[in-house]
This record gives C-alpha cells, structure tokens and sequence, in this order.
C-alpha cells in the first residue's frame, strides 16, 4: 500500500513512519514548507526526504500542484490525514483551518487521485474521541449529535466529521473515520514526540489546587501508546481498502475501548509501582458529569490561566468522564487482536515510571554441597 501520509511529525505520524515499512506500507510525507523553529523534515526523517511533497493542508489540494497530482496518482492507494491543530485552548479559527477545511481539501485530494488514476484510493481523517463532547455511557462508532458541552477543539472535529459525511457520495473515494484516543508515547522506548494530552496531568502533579482530582465515580481514560494506535491505524486503512466500497464512511474507535482502565485503577496502579516518584499523593472527588464538564470548560473565566494551564484544565474531561469507546467497527476491519495496553504499561509511560527490575536469583550457598 502506498500511502500519501500528512501529520508525519507529530505524535501519531511519527509512530506510522516507524512502524509502515513492517506493515508493508509506502509512506510519501507531505510536509508544510516553513516550519519555523522545528527541527527540519530531513534530518528528522533522513529516510523519506526524498519521497516528501510539500504542501499546507488549509490550502485547496493541500496546495498541491499538477505535476504532483499527476506523479502521486500512478502510486497512492490511501490519503492519510493526520494534520491537526491538536492544541485543545487553540483559536477557533486556527482550529477550524486546519481540522475542518483541512479535512475536507484532503478529500478532495484523494477524489483527484482517484479520478487520474481510475485505480481506487480510500481517504482516511484521524478524528478524536473526544467528539463525543459530554456524552456518557456506551459510545457508539456512528455520527454524533450536536452537543453544547464541546470545547472549539471538540467541535472542530465533530464539524470535520461531518463534513466528510456530506461531501461523500456514490462513487466516490471511501472513507475511514478514525476517532483517535489520547496518545502516549512508544510502548517500548517510551519515546514522545510531545507532552501535551495527557501527559499534562503528570506534568501538573505537583501543581493540582487542592491536591484534589474531580472525576465520576468509575471514569475511565482512554489512552494507547502511539505504536500500538499507529499500528493499528494502519491495518484499518488496509481493511478499508480490501473491504470496500462503503456506501457512507466508516467511522471507528482506535481506542482501547472497553479494555481502558479507570482513573482510579491507572493512579493506584503508578503508585504501586513507584511509591517514591509522587510527592504528595491527590485525592479523586467524585464529581458528576455536569460539574467535570462545567469545570473544564470554564474555569478560565474566572481564574487567569496560561494558555498550558487551560490546556490542563480541559483535560480534566478526558479522565473524569464514565464512557467506553465501541469498537465492533474497528474490529471488522482488523485482522488481529486490537489494542489492549496493560495498566501498568500505562501508568509507566505517562509518570514516566522506572523500567522493573529483573529480581537476580541470589547466590544458592545451599546447592554448593552438590558441587562438592
Ligand atoms: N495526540 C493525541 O492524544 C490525539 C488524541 C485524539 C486525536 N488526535 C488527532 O490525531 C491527529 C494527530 O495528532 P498528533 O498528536 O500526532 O498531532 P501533533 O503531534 O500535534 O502533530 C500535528 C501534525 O500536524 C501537522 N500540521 C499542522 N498544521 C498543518 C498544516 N496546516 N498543514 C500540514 N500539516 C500540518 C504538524 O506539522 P508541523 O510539524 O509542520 O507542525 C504535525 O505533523 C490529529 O488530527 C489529532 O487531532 C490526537
């Protein structure tokens, strides 16, 4: 599969670069021109420099220009788009640039390399779980209602959604929906490309007011490593592609889902681990629904908070909620397990948790008669 890939440097790009030559997957980057004070595409990615195309996503066709239409159309199967505007105070008109008309020009990126190629290609946006704004209980892999507690960030991605919903017709480029949980670093290095998401709550440990943590009873947090969300990605793209066509997008939950620990479940767990790594411990104050949401929406209003504190304060929604992320959809089209983290591989990777010790077997002075 050869995949024209957007959002390669951030978290969840980063981790698909790495993993789709495993996955026999072509990548071709498509990297913004200016990218003032980042360290530049080719020595980040010294191995696809040559395959990159630059472009903007908020430009039509990503500001992709004929000869590069033309060039792509004779290789790409998939348009993965994982460009974002990931900052959760953003403007709602940066957020709406890049997350909605970014969307929606990458689809009609893919409908034009479909067209000049006459070959299928399939069109995948990384949404978030995060959609589902203050909605409780079993989330279902289907579009979303309107929904007045969603932050700009959340309504940003909920438009985008529906968007594609729209612009989708017979004939047209199928496309995958893929509402991205939280994201944690590589499950093995532990390597992060950011701490933002929900690292925020490690970083603010000390910080928290009160030392308290309002949450609802049995809330639960939905996080993956980014390997494992990347690996994943990959062979739903794939699936979309042997399955298709699919007469309206399909919509998925690359999430742990039912297997997501609870908060409670996820802070005892790291303390357990490495009692010494927490000052002070905090208490969760069992919170309703309403009081969380009402509290990560707008403390700024009357608090004067930092563009990292207000960043903090909506995370407070994306472990104080009781809600499991479906995944019936994203299992019919993955071969394979899907994502299954252990908690404690969780808890290591956003305290940034000492790896274990291997207990050594002492010296046995006891078997040294047999020696004799
Ligand atoms: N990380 C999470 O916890 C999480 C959770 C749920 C959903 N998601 C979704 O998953 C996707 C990937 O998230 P992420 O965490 O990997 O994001 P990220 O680390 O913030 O990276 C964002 C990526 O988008 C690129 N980008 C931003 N604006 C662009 C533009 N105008 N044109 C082209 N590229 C642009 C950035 O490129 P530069 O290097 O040039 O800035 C970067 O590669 C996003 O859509 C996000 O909303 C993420």
């Amino acid at each position: 599969m050869n995949v024209l890939l957007t959002g390669i440097t951030g978290q969840l790009g980063t981790a698909v670069a790495e993993i789709a030559p495993r996955r026999g997957a072509r990548v071709v980057p498509l990297v913004r021109r200016a990218r003032p004070g980042q360290v530049p595409f080719e020595r980040a990615f010294p191995s696809l420099a040559s395959a990159k195309v630059t472009g903007d996503v908020r430009e039509p066709f990503w500001g992709l220009g004929e000869a590069d239409l033309d060039e792509l159309s004779d290789s790409v199967d998939a348009v993965v788009n994982l460009a974002g505007d990931t900052n959760w105070a953003g403007s709602g008109r940066d957020l709406y640039a890049v997350n909605v008309l970014g969307a929606r020009n990458g689809y009609d990126v893919a409908r034009e390399l479909q067209r000049r190629s006459g070959r299928r290609v399939v069109y995948t946006y990384a949404s978030s779980i995060f959609v589902a704004g203050g909605t409780l209980g079993r989330i279902a892999e289907n579009p979303l209602a309107p929904d007045r507690h969603r932050t700009a960030y959340e309504h940003s991605k909920w438009l985008a959604e529906r968007e594609l919903e729209r612009e989708h017709g017979p004939g047209d480029p199928d496309i995958l929906i893929s509402r991205v949980a939280a994201l944690l670093g590589d499950s093995r290095t532990g390597a992060t490309r950011k701490r933002n998401s929900l690292y925020l709550l490690a970083e603010r440990w000390d910080e928290l007011p009160g030392r308290v943590l309002p949450a609802m009873r049995g809330a639960k947090v939905d996080v993956l490593p980014r390997d494992v969300a990347a690996g994943t990605l990959l062979d739903a793209v794939a699936g979309l592609h042997r399955s298709g066509p699919h007469p309206e997008p399909v919509i998925t939950h690359l999430a742990a889902g039912e297997r997501a620990p609870t908060i409670r479940g996820l802070l005892e767990v790291a303390r357990a681990l490495s009692p010494l790594s927490f000052g002070t411990w905090l208490r969760l104050v069992p919170a309703s629904a309403e009081q969380v949401l009402w509290l990560s929406a707008n403390a700024e209003r009357f608090l004067p908070l930092s563009q990292a504190w207000r960043n903090s304060v909506v995370g407070l929604r994306y472990i104080g909620l009781d809600r499991v992320m479906e995944r019936g959809r994203l299992a019919e089209l993955v071969d394979g397990p899907l994502p299954e983290p252990s908690t404690e591989l969780l808890a290591r990777l956003l305290f940034d948790l000492p790896a274990p010790q291997r207990p050594l077997a002492p010296a046995d002075s006891g078997l040294s008669r047999f020696l004799a």
